[in-house]
């Protein structure tokens, strides 16, 4: 059986995904679970997107608009970009396997973050292209060591700002130099599914650099923010011809009709955007308050997430939190061993999980694991 699989994906890791609630509450025989895993928002999604659901369930034996029309036309009315450069997929998810069937051929090279999401780096295995990646000290990316490892090879490079898992990001003076010297040859993605998250002053408008720089692609979420992961949309900005070229490589209904009409409904809300924004922020300095009390080092974050180092076994921390109920993500699965990443929650249950994290610790033997360079 195995020599009917493709050498390529016979390659390939499985993605791991955040363990659910329902299993963990099975298997641990706990009635209170909470999931700070995935990055997901705990302040569900806006009204209007559960008004748009209910609406749109009448509708539910048609087929999808193929084309996202209309939430196409409302990113362009809140974005300024024009349709013809906008196009949508299941979640980004499935538009990195879009822009990897597209550019990669056999023996090309994507070029990545060595903490960084790991779907480039499987879709480009799937294409039989080659990974390299850049060193990431104290889990920044290193532009300029991006730029040293471009070679005749490069096909794509992607930038993951705010990055996952670190949650650290770039500003605009480093973006601007660094576009500067990529080649023309060389497609750029920037990944910004936590853009919303961001904090820092000196971040950056990236589609205004769409018309200059004609092999940049964009691509945000609706599965982050706007708390709606389980209905699968994400987007991209690019150059047309691009987006013709995505369209030809995606299935025909990718967006199911659920999903485009709550995004547009999405759209709408700002004020659940700006709460939910606000409560990040505010949640995020209790993160640091904490951790700089229980004297564990952090990457400062620009997303609704904090990695820190335990200084532990992170896969035993991991299983001790599990049992007092709460559900991280461990480092070791992120290729971050000794770490756990954490996601930004409500306050009380940031406030449950740092005291379940106190005691876990107190029990914990220490232990010397990697840091970051
Ligand atoms: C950096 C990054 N990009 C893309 C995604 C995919 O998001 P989605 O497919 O839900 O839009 C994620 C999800 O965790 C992510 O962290």
């Amino acid at each position: 059986m195995k020599e009917l699989i493709r050498e390529e994906v016979r390659g390939m890791k499985r993605y791991v995904a955040g363990k659910p609630v329902s299993e963990v509450k099975r298997e641990l025989g706990l009635t209170q679970v909470v999931k700070m895993a995935s990055n997901e928002n705990p302040w569900g999604a806006s009204p209007r997107v559960k008004e748009a659901v209910v609406r749109t369930l009448s509708d539910i034996s048609r087929y999808p608009d193929s084309g996202s029309f209309g939430l196409r036309a409302a990113l362009m009315a809140k974005t300024g970009v024009p349709m013809e450069k906008i196009f949508a997929g299941c979640g980004s998810d499935s538009l990195i396997k879009v822009i990897s069937a597209t550019f990669l051929r056999p023996g090309e090279e994507i070029l990545m973050g060595e903490h960084s999401f790991s779907r480039y780096e499987d879709n480009a295995l799937l294409m039989g292209a080659r990974v390299v990646k850049s060193p990431m000290p104290q889990g920044f990316l290193d532009l300029p060591d991006m730029l040293t490892r471009i070679t005749d090879k490069t096909r794509i490079i992607y930038l993951c700002c705010p990055n996952n898992p670190t949650g650290s990001a770039f500003g605009k003076a480093q973006f601007e130099a660094f576009l500067l010297h990529v080649p023309e040859r060389v497609v750029l993605v920037l990944d910004e599914a936590y853009r919303e998250y961001v904090t820092r002053e000196d971040y950056f408008e990236a589609l205004d650099y769409l018309p200059d720089h004609p092999r940049l692609i964009v691509l945000r979420t609706f599965s982050k923010a706007y708390g709606m992961a389980s209905l699968r949309v994400g987007y991209g900005f690019a150059q047309e011809e691009l987006v013709e070229a995505f369209q030809k490589v995606m299935d025909p209904f990718l967006v199911n009709l659920f999903a485009q009409e709550a995004a547009v409904a999405a759209l709408e809300d700002e004020d659940f955007l700006r709460h939910v924004q606000e409560e990040n922020r505010k949640g995020k300095a209790y993160f640091y308050e904490e951790l700089q009390a229980l004297n564990l080092p952090y990457v400062p974050s620009e997303a609704n997430f904090v990695l820190f180092d335990t200084g532990r076994d992170d896969l035993e921390v991991f299983q001790a939190l599990l049992r007092k109920g709460y559900i991280v993500r461990p480092g070791s699965y992120l290729g971050l061993p000794g770490f756990l990443r954490v996601t930004i929650s409500t306050m009380e249950d940031n406030r449950g999980f740092f005291e379940a994290l106190r005691q876990v610790l107190e029990g914990a033997v220490s232990k010397n694991a990697q840091t970051l360079r």
